[in-house]
C-alpha cells in the first residue's frame, strides 16, 4: 500500500534543521533556546525555506542531546515553557512556516517515571511499557540490555545507548514467554499513550514530527512487517484526527517507511541508499577530482521512487546532527554544487542548520551530551563576527560546544552582505525552485545520465521542462540539450549549437 497523498503543503515545503542547543542562546547560559529561535525566524525565511524541524526538546537528562526523554509533555526548561513553545509555533505560522517536533517513540530515558516504575517488584500500570525479559541472565539477541538494575527480575532491551530502555511496542514473532504479541495488552498502551504525546503537541500548534529510529518498534520482525502494521494504524488515526499533519521517518529505508504511511523518508548517512557516495566518502561525487560516481545513488533512489507512488515524498538533507558536515570533504565550491544538486531534486530538501554557510565540522571536540564523533556537527551557529560569533553572550567557557575555532569561519552575516557568497547560492536555488513548478517538490523527475561525470536529469511540470547538468568534476563536458540557460552555478556553461557547452565544476539548468 503505497500512499495515496500527502498534506498538500508537502508541496513546495523546504526545511531547516534546528538543533536548539546551537542555534542561538538569549539569556546567555551558553545554550541555545526557543525565543532566540523565534529570533532567527526572519533569517530562515529569508533564506527561502518555509518549515522547521526543531531536534528534541522534551525534558531530559541529555545524556543524548535529548533522545532520551523524560517527560513527554513538557518542554525542556533549559529551552523554555510549554508556552514559549506555543508561541514559537504561532510565531512560525505568523511567517507561513510548518514545524515539525522530533518525536522519540522507541525509548525513554531511564530517568522517566514510567521505567522508575516498570523497574519496581510489584506489579503496575507500567510494568508491561519496556521490552523485559523474564530473567536477568536472559537478553535478545542482537540487541543490548540493561540487567541487574531492578527489584523485578528479567533484564531490558535498550534501543541506542545503555541509558535508553526500548519502549515494548510487542514482538512480530514470539519465541519466548516474556515475548508479547503485538496486540497484547501492553503494547497496546504504549501506542496509545505515543498517540496521547502525538495528539497533545498537535492540539498545542506543532505541523507534525520527524520520527526517530521510526522503524525499531516491533521486536523479532526482520522484515519490519510489524512495525509498518503498526505505523500504518497510527496513520490512519492521524488522518481521522489531524489531516494536517505531516510524519518524516528516520528510516533511510524509503521502500518501507513510505509504505508505512509516512509521508516522507531520508535519504541517510546509513541504510543502502549510497547517500554517501555523492558527499561523505573518499571520492564523493561532488569532488571536484572527478572520481566519484553517482551511479549506485541513482539505481537505488529510482527504486525508491518506484516504492514509493505519487503522494510519498524522498527527504534530502544537506547533513543532520548526526552526519559529519558536507565541509568536511567538500570545499566551498563543492558545497554549492552539492547545494545546486540538492535543490533541483524532487522531494522536500532539509538543510541542516549552518550548512547554508558553509559550516565546518569542528574536529577533536571532547563529547557533548553522547554526541562523541557527531559533536564537531552540532557546534554553535556562526551569525556574526560579534563575542562568541553572536551565537551568545555567554563566557566562551560556558558555551554548549565550543565554537569553530578557526578566525576564517564562515558566517551569516559576512554571506548575506555578500552577493557571490554560498548563502545567496542557496537562497536564488530556493527561489527558482519556488518559481518553476517542474523543480518544486512534486514536479517529474527523469534521470538522463548517471554513469560518470556530468549527471543529467530532467524535471517536468505540465508544459515546462528543466534538464539539470550537474558536473562537478574540474574538466568541461558537452551535453546536447536544445533550450535557454537558465540558471548556472559554478563558473558558467554556454550554448554552441544544439549542443551545452559547461565548464568544469558547474551545474546547469536549461529550460525547455
Ligand atoms: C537517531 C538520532 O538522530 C540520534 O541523534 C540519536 O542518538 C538516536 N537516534 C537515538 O535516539
Ligand atoms: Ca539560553
Amino acid at each position: 500500500m503505497a500512499f495515496e497523498r500527502h498534506p498538500a503543503w508537502l508541496d513546495h515545503a523546504v526545511f531547516y534543521e534546528i538543533y536548539p542547543q546551537s542555534f542561538r542562546d538569549t539569556n546567555a547560559d551558553g545554550i541555545g533556546d526557543f525565543r532566540g529561535i523565534i529570533e532567527k525566524l526572519d533569517y530562515i525565511r529569508d533564506l527561502g525555506c518555509n518549515a522547521l524541524w526543531l531536534n528534541p526538546c522534551f525534558a531530559s537528562p541529555f545524556r543524548d542531546a535529548g533522545y532520551d526523554v523524560s517527560d513527554y509533555y513538557t518542554a525542556a526548561p533549559r529551552y523554555g515553557t510549554n508556552q514559549d513553545l506555543a508561541c514559537l509555533f504561532e510565531e512560525a505560522h505568523r511567517r507561513g512556516f510548518h514545524v515539525f517536533l522530533d518525536l522519540v517513540p522507541g525509548h525513554t530515558s531511564t530517568d522517566h517515571p514510567w521505567f522508575e516504575a516498570s523497574c519496581r517488584g510489584t506489579p503496575n500500570e507500567f510494568t508491561d511499557r519496556y521490552v523485559w525479559t523474564d530473567s536477568v541472565w536472559e537478553g535478545l539477541e542482537g540487541s543490548r540490555s540493561l540487567h541487574g538494575i531492578s527489584e523485578r527480575a528479567g533484564s531490558v532491551i535498550v534501543n541506542f545507548f545503555s541509558h535508553q530502555p526500548a519502549l515494548n511496542y510487542g514482538f512480530y514473532r514470539v519465541e519466548k514467554p516474556w515475548q508479547q504479541p503485538m496486540d497484547a495488552p501492553g503494547p497496546r498502551a504504549t501506542v496509545k499513550e505515543m498517540k496521547r504525546v502525538m495528539a497533545f503537541w498537535l492540539g498545542l500548534g506543532c505541523d507534525g514530527f520527524r520520527v526517530d529510529m521510526a522503524g525499531s518498534l516491533v521486536k523479532n520482525d526482520p522484515e519490519q512487517r510489524g512495525t509498518i502494521a503498526l505505523w500504518q494504524g497510527i496513520r490512519r488515526w492521524l488522518d481521522e484526527a489531524f489531516p494536517q499533519a505531516a510524519l518524516v521517518s528516520e528510516w533511510g529505508c524509503p521502500d518501507r517507511s513510505l509504505e508505512a504511511g509516512f509521508h516522507m523518508d531520508f535519504l541517510l548517512h546509513f541504510g543502502p541508499s549510497h547517500y554517501n557516495d555523492l558527499f561523505r566518502c573518499e571520492e564523493p561525487f561532488f569532488s571536484a577530482r572527478g572520481k566519484g560516481s553517482a551511479a549506485e545513488f541513482m539505481a537505488h533512489y529510482l527504486l525508491y521512487r518506484e516504492k514509493a507512488g505519487a503522494g510519498g515524498l524522498i527527504a534530502f538533507p544537506s547533513g543532520n546532527h548526526d552526519m559529519e558536515r558536507l565541509a568536511r570533504r567538500l570545499s566551498p565550491e563543492e558545497i554549492r554544487l552539492a547545494f545546486a544538486f540538492l535543490l533541483t531534486m524532487p522531494g522536500v530538501p532539509f538543510i541542516y542548520y549552518g550548512d547554508e554557510i558553509g559550516m565546518r565540522y569542528v574536529e577533536n571536540l571532547l563529547s557533548v551530551e553522547g554526541g562523541s564523533e557527531r559533536t564537531g556537527a552540532r557546534s554553535p551557529m556562526q551569525w556574526s563576527d560579534a563575542a562568541n560569533a553572536g551565537f551568545s553572550a555567554a563566557p566562551p567557557e560556558k558555551l554548549y560546544i565550543p565554537l569553530d575555532p578557526d578566525p576564517g569561519r564562515p558566517t551569516a552575516a559576512a554571506q548575506q552582505a555578500d552577493p557571490d557568497s554560498l548563502w545567496h547560492t542557496v537562497q536564488a536555488l530556493l527561489r527558482l525552485r519556488r518559481a518553476h513548478p517542474a523543480l518544486d517538490n512534486t514536479g517529474d523527475f527523469v534521470l538522463l545520465q548517471a554513469e560518470g561525470y556530468p549527471l543529467v536529469y530532467r524535471r517536468q511540470a505540465g508544459e515546462e521542462a528543466v534538464t539539470v547538468v550537474v558536473n562537478p568534476a574540474d574538466r568541461p563536458c558537452r551535453v546536447a540539450v536544445s533550450g535557454r540557460l537558465l540558471h548556472t552555478v559554478g563558473r558558467g556553461a554556454a550554448r554552441d549549437g544544439d549542443v551545452l557547452a559547461v565548464e568544469g565544476c558547474t551545474v546547469a539548468l536549461v529550460q525547455a
